[in-house]
């Protein structure tokens, strides 16, 4: 029988961006791509009598690889076994469509190797800002230019939790609390809040815009769990808020940074403006300077727009195998930027605390810019603001382990960089 002119796409996972998906796929709005099967766990609880009688629906794997679906579309989620899964499919010879940024963070670079020796294609625009079309215009629409840093708010949760705090001075407790009942954060927020999940983000984005594969195991990343509503009043005293950034960069000798840290952010950046679950990425390059996209970073409809949009560009895309080839190198990254530094210390009051911290600070060689002290605290636990000049974050680190080891501290010191 004549195979149908068109792309036939098998769904693995029915779940938020699944059904989107599917929603989309059989509204008559891309007549060109026909969805085929859909897999599933305990399939029976998953039908729906929306999706065509055509569609055929298992709970069995090897039913899709064994299928004549040229587009595989990944939606199960986790490493494993969606890893397995697309790697079967594309040497089954069929093209993958995925929004898992844990798979591609991890798996990209032998996946999309394994793809090119196929002749298939892995496309994965959903991974990264769920519904913003950033890794195409990186890859596409700025190829002309070379791009060298690349910043981002790329977790939803984390921005959702910052903004509450600084616009009503809650707790971090109680912003978390209220993220969960507003299903802006999951029951475990630990990938989210601690930098994982805005980790594997940035290695997709270092790869494609800044062509620097890195693993996302060696990107540094700080929680943003420390964080108090005091930070945010000083911050205001510098004109600045506190946001969840991920930050990477090709320098000129060819060293390539990127860390995802709590950060101050002027209050009148783009990054300070940018409230609620919304994400911003912004990148820089050579010739073209400054280029900022911002949108909604997750939802099912919006992040189902980006596959679908993916699953019509593999379809012009589809080609020859290509001739074997060594496996793509990563690069060594580190997450020691130079930036000047906001360090807060929350301490029991008594006299030469000061003298103590700025006499670390020499020792290291680090320039103080300014101290800040608001009046209103308890001594016994008086939190005070020093700011400081550009300094590489591992100096800073050893200069605040050793002023850790007095006994005034009632916390940790917290440091937070400044980007301008
Ligand atoms: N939701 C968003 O806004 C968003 C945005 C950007 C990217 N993404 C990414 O898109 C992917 C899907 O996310 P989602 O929100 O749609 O997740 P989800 O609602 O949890 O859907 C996952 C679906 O896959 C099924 N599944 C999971 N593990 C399976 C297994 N081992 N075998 C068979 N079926 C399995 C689940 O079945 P059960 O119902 O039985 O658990 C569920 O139906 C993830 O990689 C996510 O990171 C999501």
């Amino acid at each position: 029988m004549a195979k149908p002119s068109g792309s036939r796409v098998a769904l693995l996972g029915f779940g938020t961006v699944g059904q989107a998906v599917a929603r989309i796929l059989c509204s008559g709005e891309v007549p060109q791509v026909q969805l085929t099967h859909i897999f599933n766990r305990n399939v029976d609880a998953k039908r729906v009598d929306w999706v065509p009688a055509s569609v055929r629906w298992t709970d069995v794997v090897e039913d899709i690889l064994a299928s004549d679906a040229d587009i595989v579309v990944e939606l199960v989620g986790g490493l494993h076994p969606a890893y397995e899964w697309v790697r079967s499919a594309l040497l089954a010879g069929k093209s993958v469509v995925t929004a898992n940024k844990q798979l591609m963070a991890h798996y990209g670079t032998e996946l999309l190797d394994l793809a090119r020796a196929q002749g298939r294609e892995v496309r994965f625009e959903a991974s990264v800002a769920g519904g913003i079309p950033v890794l195409r215009a990186l890859q596409e629409g700025l190829a002309g230019d070379r791009l060298v840093e690349v910043r981002g708010i790329l977790n939803g949760t984390c921005n959702y939790i910052l903004s509450r705090m600084q616009a009503d001075a809650v707790s971090f407790g109680d912003a978390l609390a209220e993220a969960q009942k507003a299903g802006y954060a999951e029951a475990d927020p630990t990938e989210d809040l601690d930098g994982a999940d805005a980790a594997a983000k940035l290695a997709i984005i270092a790869a494609v815009g800044l062509r620097r594969p890195v693993r996302v195991t060696d990107i540094a990343t700080r929680s943003i769990r420390p964080i108090e509503p005091v930070d945010f009043e000083y911050a205001r005293q510098l004109g600045c808020t506190i946001r969840q950034i991920a930050r990477a960069s090709v320098e000129d000798s060819g060293a390539v940074f990127a860390a995802v840290r709590p950060a101050l952010v002027p209050l009148s950046s783009g990054f300070g403006q940018n409230a609620g679950s919304q994400n911003l990425v912004t990148v820089r390059g050579v010739f073209g300077g400054e280029t900022s996209f911002s949108g909604h970073g997750a939802g099912g409809s919006p992040t189902a727009v980006a596959v679908v949009s993916d699953v019509l560009s593999v379809r012009r895309a589809a080609g020859e195998a290509a001739p074997p080839s060594e496996p793509t190198p990563f690069h060594i990254v580190s997450g020691d930027f130079v930036a000047p530094h906001y360090v807060r210390f929350t301490v029991n009051d008594k006299p030469g605390i000061l003298a103590q911290v700025t006499a670390a600070y020499a020792r290291y060689g680090i320039n103080i810019e300014g101290v800040l002290q608001l009046p209103k605290f308890r001594k016994d636990r008086l939190p005070f603001v020093t700011t400081l000049e550009e300094c590489s974050e591992s100096v800073l680190d050893r200069a605040l382990a050793e002023v850790a080891q007095s006994d005034f501290h009632v916390q940790a010191p917290l440091s937070l960089p400044i980007f301008a």
